[in-house]
């Protein structure tokens, strides 16, 4: 037997000796509780040097700032689970692709922003309480983590734009991670992931954007599905939608069901004039919707909250 093992059954028979303290005359329990005390912390203590000695020798102290490999010779117990992919990542690399093949570039977006690409460029008006709507984080220096993916909308615009005077069209979507300062829970996440779409072209229309999103959302469910619009108002498009598909029966949905997927719609000419697009020449449309929510319908998940909150368990299930 080891000396930690040693300590260990000590232990376990001076806690079997708590037990006896009802034999004990009531005069001297005191006493004999004070003794059984002391005695109990002074191996516990002697348990923690035995440990803490016993990881010395069987640990070999590792280099952590070593590059990969350099660690490998590491004890059995040590053996760590092999990292994965976070399911929202896989999944976003599907919706990535999906767009891809239907012509789209990609444009990663920032984790950091500004006022102005989040309201001013978007045709917020100065102090318009739409503002406030999107329950934004703001850093000590008046920068803002992106409440929304719609913050890069300027920037593709103004990147893309020379492929318009080449007589081709602005065909981006832009994935990223966007912040808001809401109470979270099992529907709510401080953060989260969006993908934004813009499309500019001359003479493309509301019905182009239509065939657009139901083809994404039948290609990312692999199925045909019942699509709805409703009107929205988001101050960077005119007209705005929100844009739902019916819950599909194989998905638990019922007929009727329909789930708001995104909202989109024609852009703002302010939106194009801002970046240096005539809207009198050119039109487009946006959208922009949640991943999370997305890859929450196609698995089944309940609660948003998972996958932030790095459950290895929920994790593995992936
Ligand atoms: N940014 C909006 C939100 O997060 C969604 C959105 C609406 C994006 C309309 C768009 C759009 O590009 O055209 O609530």
């Amino acid at each position: 037997m080891t000396e930690l093992e040693e300590l260990k059954q000590e232990l376990k028979k001076l806690n079997t000796g708590y037990a006896k303290i009802r034999e004990v005359p009531a005069e001297k329990r005191g006493e004999f509780g004070r003794e059984l005390n002391a005695k109990k912390l002074a191996i516990l203590d002697q348990i923690r040097v035995a440990e803490e000695a016993a990881l010395d020798t069987e640990v070999e102290a590792i280099d952590i700032t070593a590059p990969c490999g350099v660690n490998e010779k590491m004890p059995e117990f040590y053996s760590v689970l092999d990292g994965s992919k976070h399911p929202l990542m896989t999944e976003l690399d599907r919706v990535i692709s999906i767009y891809q093949l239907m012509g789209f570039d990609v444009m990663e977006s920032r984790q950091l922003d500004d006022e102005f690409h989040m309201f001013d460029s978007l045709n917020f008006a100065a102090e318009h309480p739409a503002r406030d709507g999107y329950d934004t984080f703001r850093t000590e220096e008046g920068l803002i983590p992106p409440a929304h993916t719609s913050t890069m909308q300027h920037r593709v615009l103004k990147t893309y734009k020379n492929r318009l005077a080449q007589g081709k069209e602005i065909a981006v979507v832009v994935p990223g991670r966007v912040y808001r300062n809401e109470d979270v829970d099992a529907t709510h996440e401080h953060t989260f992931y969006q993908c934004e779409g813009v499309y500019v072209s001359k003479n493309c229309t509301m019905g182009d954007m239509l065939g657009i999103l139901r083809e994404f959302f039948e290609k990312y469910y692999e199925q045909k599905l019942n699509i709805r619009t409703q009107p929205g108002y988001f101050p960077f498009t005119e007209p705005s939608l929100e844009f739902m598909i019916e819950k599909p029966k194989a998905l638990g949905g019922k007929k009727g069901d329909f789930l708001e997927m995104l909202g989109c719609g024609m852009i703002h000419p302010n939106v194009l004039k801002m970046a240096g697009i005539d809207p009198s020449e050119y039109h487009g449309f946006a959208w922009g919707g949640g991943i999370d929510r997305l890859v929450m319908l196609r698995y089944g998940l309940k609660d948003v909250r998972h996958f932030e909150a790095g459950n290895l368990n929920f994790l593995k299930e992936f």
